[in-house]
């Protein structure tokens, strides 16, 4: 009997083109995975319209109607785990995790960052390579931890940045590439290419 495909859980704020791709992917037989439930903490994001274009469970969970981050993450917690989440998929979710969130999922939250980390980590990642002048710059995916950015590398891919490049042109590049990388993540991961034990990829290469 084949093994059930990795139930993921997507968190986005905003347009959701990258849980677009994570779709994509899914629905043309390329990633054995399955998106149980897209929770945004925003009303208005863009990722939910293309749940429901997909009949994807979501849920708005606002952050204003919390206390505090502890208690908004419980909740987000709660609402994955009773859609069975075996993997958390941040796509543009702009909000840092507490960690408390990542207890409940040990090892098993992973992001997309705009950036060849560990260059370039924070907001406006695509800005700060500009102004940096570096002549290559890309995307990066990787585990969550309690730093911002900052957890162990999964995958990465390169993008040349070009003399006459703007914030947007560099940026619509780079997605190109976050379409393919995010979703080659996730099907590594489902296959058991990919471990996620939390430790750096050459610690497991040495160790
Ligand atoms: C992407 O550039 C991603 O790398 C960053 O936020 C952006 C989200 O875009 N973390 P989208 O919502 O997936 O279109």
């Amino acid at each position: 009997m084949s093994e059930p495909s990795l139930r993921l859980g997507v968190l986005a704020s905003g347009r959701g083109s990258n849980f677009a791709a994570i779709l994509d992917a899914i629905d043309a037989g390329d990633c054995d995975a399955e998106v149980a439930i897209l929770v945004s903490d925003r009303p208005t994001a863009q990722a939910l319209v293309r749940a429901a274009a997909h009949a994807i469970p979501t849920a708005v969970v606002r952050p204003a109607d919390y206390p505090d981050r502890v208690q908004y993450d419980l909740q987000v917690v709660e609402r994955l785990r009773a859609a069975g989440v075996q993997l958390v998929v941040l796509a543009g979710y702009m909000r840092i995790v507490t960690p408390t969130f990542l207890a409940c999922f040990p090892g098993r939250v992973i992001n997309i960052h705009p950036a060849l980390l560990p260059a370039f980590p924070g907001l406006h990642a695509q800005r700060q390579a500009l102004a940096y002048g570096v002549k290559v710059t890309g995307c990066t995916v990787h585990v969550v931890d309690e730093g911002v950015d900052s957890g162990p590398i999964l995958l990465q891919r390169a993008v040349a940045v070009e003399e006459d490049d703007t914030e947007e042109s560099l940026s619509a590049r780079i997605l190109v590439e976050e379409h393919k990388l995010y979703p080659e993540a996730i099907r590594r991961i489902a296959r058991g290419e990919i471990l996620l034990d939390g430790r750096p990829r050459r610690a497991q290469e040495v160790g």
